[in-house]
């Protein structure tokens, strides 16, 4: 069950866990949250997609059970259609795919609901914005990415800031979130938010300092 608070309107802080320790996963899920963490991002990465590998359904599984907000799974990874019902059962809430990996978009979006899960599409920085304009019907989040996806503590890429304001004038009044991913910190938060954005992930930017400094750090990505 996604808690309310966690789909209420209003700009969501989502940290990535790939900054986390993974030898404590579930301890720093807990202290994210703990930290006033709106959701919780976990960046899945196969080695083929993207040049990195992390983790999959297991870890998944492992941590849902220190997740109270919502489980945000970014699936950087082709094919993802056979891995979808995986990370369902796993616990994920949230499943996004990627528009370059995914042949057949609409079915992949349709399967991740008919899963039981919100559905997501995630565009890199070369992808045109028109790559969702027909799937607008299946999605809950758009995501854009302000780095090439693979590894955390890039620099943020401002040429994404005109395709979050196109994207968020097609949204208008539908009921889809615009998600950012990469380089977020408290100099470029405010440029997403500005452009549209009100869900932002951050891995390195929240993650920096240890335990003692999540609660500052999430603080420092808000709007003011
Ligand atoms: C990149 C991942 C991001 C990454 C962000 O491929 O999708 O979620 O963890 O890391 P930072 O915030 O350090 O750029
Ligand atoms: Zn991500």
């Amino acid at each position: 069950m996604i808690p309310p608070a966690a789909l209420a309107p209003g700009v969501k802080i989502a940290p990535s866990i790939l900054s986390a320790d993974f030898a404590r996963l579930g301890e720093e899920v807990r202290a994210i949250e703990d930290a006033g963490a709106d959701w919780v991002h976990v960046d899945v990465m196969d080695g083929h997609f993207v040049p990195n590998l992390t983790f999959g359904p297991l870890v998944v599984r492992a941590i849902r059970p220190f997740v109270r907000t919502l489980m945000d799974v970014h699936l950087m990874i082709a094919p993802a259609d056979p891995y979808l019902a995986a990370f369902a059962e796993a616990g994920a809430d949230l499943i996004t795919v990627h528009a370059e990996a995914s042949p057949h978009l609409d079915r992949s979006l349709a399967a991740i609901r008919d899963l039981g899960c919100l559905a997501g599409v995630s565009l890199t920085p070369s992808t045109p914005p028109e790559a969702v304009e027909y799937v607008l019907d299946r999605v809950d989040l758009i995501l854009v990415m302000t780095v090439n996806p693979g590894f955390g503590g890039q620099s943020f890429l401002a040429s994404q800031l005109p395709k979050l304001r196109k994207l968020r004038g097609w949204i208008g009044d539908r009921p889809i979130r615009l998600q950012v991913d990469g380089g977020v910190a408290p100099k470029t938060a405010p440029l997403c938010v500005e452009a549209g954005a009100d869900v932002l992930v951050a891995g390195s930017a929240v993650f920096a300092g240890g335990p003692a400094a999540y609660a500052g750090n999430i603080a420092a990505l808000r709007p003011a």
